[in-house]
């Protein structure tokens, strides 16, 4: 596995291998079986596998954790070595915005950069979409993979790829979870072990809004009150709880088929987010 942390050199590294299926999992580090499943997918679908690890400024607000996000490179180089990776790419900031981050080119999806967790994390998508951009420039991958976990990113990325006619396939990934039904998440670990467990209410409340949907439930402010209050009672910070359009991520009307229920709260030190997918009849 080559590791490598300049833009020149991981050109050089894949020269060679262009013909071939070029796959790319974009991470933050700290690596946990829901980045693994990422990669293991990557690798089933793609030759050549190249995993970035790049904890990205730009997509931090002020208040938030860019400072103390774990990072964690040795422990995830074994693992990548262990799960068929071929490529890491692994630059420091001033080789992802050499020119400063002040000024820097952005990109902007404005029609999902703004609601749900962009609402309470204004600039997030944008760094996201940014530098998610310069990633595929970088690597120019054949086949890019995302997790469903992040739902909301990954239908901001598979945007920006349809309407700026990136050349590159955007794949999901099933969310992988804790057996408690927890989402996985490197932010998990700010948990104490009794949030931890208490954490695992947000999926339960989630699949029982599906099961409500699916036998018939069409009052979905009041579904999405019932989960804000149980979430709430439990000592969750609730940012919200929302039945939407899967893909524009708009609040659905009767026809729409295909449903996404998704929610973010915090809880002790951490913010968490988790989603399922409701296919209507
Ligand atoms: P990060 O949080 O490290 O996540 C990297 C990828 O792993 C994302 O596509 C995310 O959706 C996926 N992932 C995380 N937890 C998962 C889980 N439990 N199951 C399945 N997939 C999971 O998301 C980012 O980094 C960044 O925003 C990035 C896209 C790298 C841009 O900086």
């Amino acid at each position: 596995m080559d590791v490598v942390r300049d833009i020149a050199e991981l050109r050089g590294t894949l020269d060679p291998v262009r013909h071939r299926v070029i796959g790319l999992v974009p991470t933050m580090g700290n690596l946990h079986a829901g980045h693994v499943s990422l990669v293991r997918a990557c690798t089933l679908a793609c030759d050549v596998s190249v995993v970035s690890i790049f904890v990205n400024p730009t997509q931090f607000g002020p208040n938030e954790d860019f400072a103390s996000y774990p990072r964690t490179l040795t422990d995830d180089l074994r693992l990548l070595a262990h799960n068929g990776a071929d490529v890491v790419f692994e630059p420091p900031v001033d080789v992802m915005y050499p020119e400063g981050r002040e000024n820097h080119v952005t990109i902007a999806v404005p029609s999902l950069a703004h609601t749900l967790c962009g609402a309470a994390r204004p600039g997030h998508f944008d760094g996201v979409a940014t530098v998610v951009a310069k990633l595929f420039n970088i690597v120019t991958p054949d086949k890019a993979f995302f997790g469903e976990k992040d739902w909301q990113q990954l239908t901001l990325i598979r945007t920006m790829v349809r309407q700026l006619d990136m050349p590159v396939v955007v794949e999901g990934v099933p969310t992988v979870r804790e057996t408690s039904g927890l989402a996985m998440s490197s932010r998990n670990n700010y948990l104490s072990d009794e949030e931890r467990q208490r954490a695992a209410l947000i999926n339960r409340v989630l699949t029982g809004m599906k099961k409500a949907v699916e036998q018939g439930e069409k009052d979905y402010a009041s579904a999405e009150a019932r989960g804000h209050r149980v979430l709430t009672e439990a000592g969750f910070d609730v940012d919200y709880v929302a039945v939407r359009d899967a893909e524009r991520l708009v609040v659905p009307d009767a026809d729409t088929r295909t449903l996404r229920i998704l929610a973010a709260a915090r809880l002790g030190g951490a913010r968490l987010i988790d989603n399922v997918g409701v296919e209507m009849p």
